[in-house]
């Protein structure tokens, strides 16, 4: 066998969210249906009744109305059996008196963890690693992020992401490196010699040069 890795197309930031039916801890759901008009994250996790990923999971769980609060729904999703994630939910609810209001994928055919990329040979060959989509209402993908399994991943960094992608959307604005709600926001960059004067006369702004401006929104 070759050690070349195996070239599969994966969904990348900008591409539809590939649709789909699946199974899933509240029942049978159409991907674009059960989404709606909302903002989704949907992220995969290793397996069921394993230590990081119950941290994860309750972590999603606690904070679930903060992004309910974002117009986003979560969902989770893993190659295990809906009698697994149903068990493993109960033993969540009484080991860390957690309960998950979002549904679970169980994708034990793994024909959505294919259809994602979320299974990573050289990682996994059987079971997904800890991939996440943040999916705008359009069903565009806006972000992918990908972590190993034995590294848990951080929700206050993919709220942060949700809230700074929704920003740029509603103010034609960009982000910077570290940015935090309620901060200053990047302006885009001038096109032409008119927009670069507009800006150098603009004294709300921010001016480190002409390429780089910050503004409060
Ligand atoms: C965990 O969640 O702890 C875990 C799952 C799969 C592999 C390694 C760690």
């Amino acid at each position: 066998m070759s050690d070349e890795p195996s070239i599969q197309s994966l969904p990348r930031i900008g591409d539809p969210a590939p649709d789909f039916t699946a199974v899933t801890t509240q029942g049978e759901i159409k991907f674009s249906e059960w989404q709606g008009d909302s903002w989704t994250v949907m992220f995969s996790h290793p397996a069921d009744f394993t230590p990081v990923c119950s941290t994860e999971l309750t972590e999603f769980g606690k904070r679930s109305k903060e992004f309910a609060e974002l117009n986003t729904k979560l969902i989770g999703i893993s190659v295990d059996s809906i009698h697994s994630h149903l068990a493993w939910e109960q033993n969540l609810q009484q080991i860390l008196d957690v309960k998950l209001p979002y549904p679970m994928i169980a994708d034990s055919t793994r024909a959505v963890s294919e259809l994602y990329g979320m299974i990573h040979p050289g990682e996994s060959a059987t079971v997904t690693v800890r991939a996440l989509f943040i999916i705008d209402p359009k069903r565009k993908i806006r972000t992918i992020i990908y972590y190993p399994l034995n590294v848990g991943r951080n929700v206050d960094e993919v709220k942060r992401a949700l809230i700074a992608l929704q920003t740029t959307d509603a103010n034609g604005v960009a982000c910077p490196v570290n940015w935090q709600p309620g901060e200053k926001v990047i302006v885009p960059p001038p096109k032409t010699d008119k927009e670069v004067e507009e800006r150098l006369s603009n004294d709300s702004y921010e001016k480190l040069d002409f390429y780089l401006c910050k503004k409060e929104l």
